[in-house]
């Protein structure tokens, strides 16, 4: 998408003002949210749990903030779930995180799908076990008609691997002559990512206290407005991501221009 005027990007929700309490006015949401899910290690560390355990009680963290961000009339939801570069890790911790995606899939996607969310995944299929791969083309197929929330699992995902994956595909194209150099541009570009039907993220809140992107959404977070909190994954909540939506809607986005001034 490209960066558009505030209003393409936000939408307003009656829920959200309801239970928001808010004086009078409506209170919007952001159309499109990113999590970068970080500090299960550490969490698991503090207790001296197994890294593992953190995994699993982060999952339980996905489950609410995955109902709760429905309930407020989120339309995207992207949970950065495993990176590419994370096959880095000990064998065991990425056979582990493997078994949760599979756990996930299998025990949440029934509820998901009667609550209307739309699965998607993103990212690369190459090194999954087959078994995976299937569960998740079958999430994907059985969710697609569905009318709520859109919730994107970033697995196996890596921005610079998508980018280079979108060159490629341009590259051959112009090589066999489909496409001319001069006529590629921002729109025929990301039409070529993974990301290609799904709006920029507006939020990217980011877990754990790291202040970084680690490869997520280079491209799409050019205009996302970033809420950092040192709370780690398994003890986010939804009153935390309530707390980033209320950061994100004192934040004035500009997109390059010089604003309405109002929140200055
Ligand atoms: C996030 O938690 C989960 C994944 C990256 C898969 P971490 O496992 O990165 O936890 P920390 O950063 O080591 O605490
Ligand atoms: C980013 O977290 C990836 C996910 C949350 C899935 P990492 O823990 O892998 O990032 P770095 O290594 O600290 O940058
Ligand atoms: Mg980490």
């Amino acid at each position: 998408m490209a960066a558009g005027a505030l209003e393409d990007t936000m939408h307003v929700n009656s829920d959200v003002m309801s239970k928001d309490g808010d004086s009078g006015g409506t209170l919007a949401v952001p159309r499109h949210v990113g999590i970068i899910m970080d500090g299960n290690g550490r969490w698991a560390r503090a207790r001296g749990l197994p890294r593992g355990e953190g995994h699993r009680r982060g999952v339980q963290t996905v489950r609410e903030i995955v109902q709760h961000a429905g309930r407020l009339g989120i339309s995207y939801l992207t949970l950065f779930s495993f990176s590419s570069e994370n096959w880095n890790r000990p064998v065991e911790e990425v056979g582990e995180l493997l078994s949760l995606l599979r756990f996930f899939i299998r025990r949440d996607l029934m509820e998901l799908h009667k609550s209307g969310v739309r699965v998607r995944v993103i990212g690369s299929r190459d090194r999954l076990p087959d078994d995976i791969k299937r569960l998740l083309e079958d999430a994907e197929a059985l969710t697609a008609q569905n009318p709520g929330m859109t919730l994107v699992v970033a697995f196996n995902y890596g921005s610079r691997a998508e980018l280079v994956e979108a060159a490629r595909s341009l590259a051959q194209d112009a090589v066999d002559g489909r496409i001319r150099p001069e006529d590629i541009d921002e729109a025929t570009f990301e039409s070529r990512l993974l990301t290609r039907d799904i709006p920029d993220p507006d939020l990217i809140i980011r877990t754990s206290g790291e202040q970084r992107l680690s490869n997520f959404l280079l491209w799409q977070a050019a205009y996302a407005e970033f809420v950092f909190v040192d709370t780690l994954w398994p003890d986010f909540n939804a009153a935390h991501f309530d707390d980033a939506l209320r950061q994100f809607r004192n934040r004035e986005r500009r997109f390059g221009g010089l604003g309405t001034g109002a929140k200055r």
